[in-house]
């Protein structure tokens, strides 16, 4: 696991997005897992200039998103398929029929979970996973106690993960499940880069750094696969 510091959320977000241009480049029909949340909307943010500076073309990419709430339409702003339109696919070339998130409307959420394992499989598999990492140590919206191996799954949301992102909606609204990657599938990704930054993931961060490997706490995984880099930093003065 390789642990790269950053001064503030601007070069985070700069590395992130050059860790993904590098991929592009040597080889430009990469298969990307993508994040949602708080974390990598700046990367989101510099790779979307980047294409409108034509330094960067996404024609050739497949991706795949880590998760989607159950029962949230595309149309509803709190949908990762939203927010995946907002910041990132809305302005980008990848092809519509590249771009895949798992289905949280489908009337057959186990069926929807197969066959979301089975196109990333179809796919050629996932060159580069994005991941954050939850104040519990979640990795997509794999809680604690989540097997490793664990392919696309429903998972119900923990209490901790519904108070984090409980700023995104009204009360009343908030999901209490979600279709997510599991965890056996982030760790078939070739390479993973983990973006973690903001003082609430210092005690997370703490955790994985220890080593110690335990389905207490998901990310903990990531020390068994050979190409994870943890990208972190804590904010500088006047941000957050
Ligand atoms: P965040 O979410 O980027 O909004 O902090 C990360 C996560 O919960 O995985």
């Amino acid at each position: 696991m390789r642990w790269i510091k950053v001064k503030d959320y601007e070069e985070l977000s700069e590395k992130a997005a050059e860790i993904l241009m590098k991929q592009l480049e040597s080889k430009p029909d990469s298969v990307i897992g993508l994040a949602t949340g708080g974390t990598p909307i700046g990367m989101y943010r510099q790779l979307v200039s980047r294409f409108k500076r034509e330094e960067i073309s996404f024609a050739r990419v497949t991706a795949f998103n880590l998760d989607e709430y159950i029962g949230l339409g595309k149309e509803q702003p709190e949908s990762f398929y939203s927010y995946m339109e907002h910041h990132f696919f809305g302005h980008v070339d990848i092809p519509v029929a590249s771009r895949h998130i798992p289905d949280g409307m489908a009337e057959n959420l186990e069926g929807a979970c197969e066959a979301y394992e089975s196109s990333i499989e179809a796919s050629g598999g996932i060159d580069l996973q994005v991941v954050g990492i939850g104040q519990n140590g979640h990795i997509g919206f794999n809680e604690p106690g989540t097997s490793f191996q664990s392919r696309t799954h429903v998972t119900e949301l923990s209490a901790s993960t519904r108070r984090a992102n409980a700023k995104y909606f009204d009360v009343k609204e908030m999901p209490e499940q979600a279709i997510t990657m599991g965890l056996q599938t982030i760790m078939k990704a070739r390479s993973i880069v983990l973006l973690a930054y903001g003082h609430e993931k210092r005690d997370a961060l703490a955790q994985l750094r220890t080593g110690k490997i335990t389905g207490s706490f998901p990310a903990s995984c990531l020390h068994e696969h050979p190409n994870v880099t943890v990208l972190y930093g804590e904010e500088s003065e006047g941000e957050g």
